[in-house]
């Protein structure tokens, strides 16, 4: 059985990929600081699968423990690494801890690989990499824009870093930019936990619908958009996942094109905060309390992804469309309250 080590293995794309990773037959051993996810989630993750993956609580900026870790476990086939902070308002008030949690953690875990012969590696990345970019659908071709916020670079850079450490090492990367991430599992055990007041759009959506929250901000109604408003690609968190399954059987397999390879990994579907709300309304029967507001700084008019890459390529295709997505982050929300 092939051994897989995921980071941030607790989070939200990081659960749903161990599910998968575990359906598929792969062992998993997850490396998680708590940080932002929660230790209950584990259970969760074995009530779904029917197998406790491994556990080991460790912040990666600790660069002894990562060494003492790959001295226990000698059998890693690959890394998924999803460990990263995500709040790109935060990460302009902090940019150091941005830098240090997405980048040295990243350093000392490739080091650590070429020491200890690991050369399977998946990173997240993440479409914000393209700024507004010029053309739609976005092709990976589509050139990095200067980055809005210490986040954003991070993505850039944590990127560049591997690439320039592929021509020098054993290491094959794969570095997968995802569109917008949304939904939860099916079982509704697992999903997106965000702390505090929520700052993407479908925690807020199904958090007004809950009564959580009043009032909805549509952030922006005068977009050169059919609707005026913003439009993303949003995509369902286990096809995000199973996308993590195809690009580490891809390297495990050895079927990789050149050592450091990127893919768009979206539905190549195009949906305004209006579409969101209307789909949202569809599928939980509820109406939902919203008001178009100013646009929020930073925002792009669009973003969607041209996914004919990571189609043929990895082999991968989404199977479920918006509504679905929204459909299983509204269970999911409910089982929160
Ligand atoms: C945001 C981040 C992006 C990150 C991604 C991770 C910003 C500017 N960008 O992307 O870097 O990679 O999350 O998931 O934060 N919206 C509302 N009302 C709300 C919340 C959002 O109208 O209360 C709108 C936004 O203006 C946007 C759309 O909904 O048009 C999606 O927003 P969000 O879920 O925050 O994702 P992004 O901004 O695309």
């Amino acid at each position: 059985m092939q051994k897989i080590l995921v980071t941030g293995g607790l989070g939200f794309i990081g659960s749903h990929t161990v599910v998968e990773l575990q359906n598929e037959g792969y062992e998993v051993v997850i490396i998680d600081d708590l940080s932002n996810s929660s230790i209950d989630v584990l259970d969760k993750i074995t009530s779904i699968t029917g197998r406790l993956p491994e556990f080991e609580n460790i912040d990666l900026k600790d660069q002894s423990a990562i060494q003492s870790f790959f001295k226990k476990h000698k059998n890693i086939d690959g890394i998924i690494h999803f460990a990263a902070s995500k709040a790109v308002g935060e990460s302009v008030e902090e940019p150091l801890k941005y830098y240090h949690n997405n980048i040295s953690t990243l350093i000392y875990l490739l080091e650590e690989m070429s020491i200890n012969n690991v050369s399977n590696f998946i990173f997240s990345s993440s479409c914000t990499v393209y700024g507004q970019a010029d053309k739609m659908p976005i092709t990976e071709s589509a050139p990095f824009k200067p980055a809005e916020s210490p986040y954003g670079n991070t993505k850039q850079i944590g990127e560049e870093v591997i690439y320039d450490t592929t021509k020098v090492t054993n290491l094959k990367a794969i570095a997968l930019r995802y569109f917008n991430p949304i939904g939860a599992h099916k079982s509704a055990n697992i999903g997106e936990l965000p702390i505090g007041i929520p700052q993407n759009l479908i925690p807020y959506v199904t958090q007004t619908a809950m009564g959580i929250r009043e009032q909805l901000s549509v952030f922006g109604g005068d977009y050169p958009t059919p609707d005026g408003t913003a439009v993303r690609d949003y995509i369902h968190v286990v096809d995000l996942a199973k996308a993590h399954i195809a690009a580490l059987r891809r390297l495990i397999e050895n079927n990789n094109k050149s050592n450091f390879e990127v893919f768009n990994i979206g539905t190549g579907k195009g949906s305004s905060v209006l579409n969101v709300i209307k789909a949202f309304e569809k599928v939980s029967g509820k109406q939902l309390n919203y008001k178009i507001v100013d646009r929020r700084e930073g925002d792009i008019i669009e973003a969607y992804a041209d996914t004919s890459l990571a189609n043929t390529e990895l082999k991968w295709k989404t199977e479920y469309n918006l509504e679905d997505a929204l459909a299983a982050a509204w269970k999911w929300q409910q089982t929160l309250k």
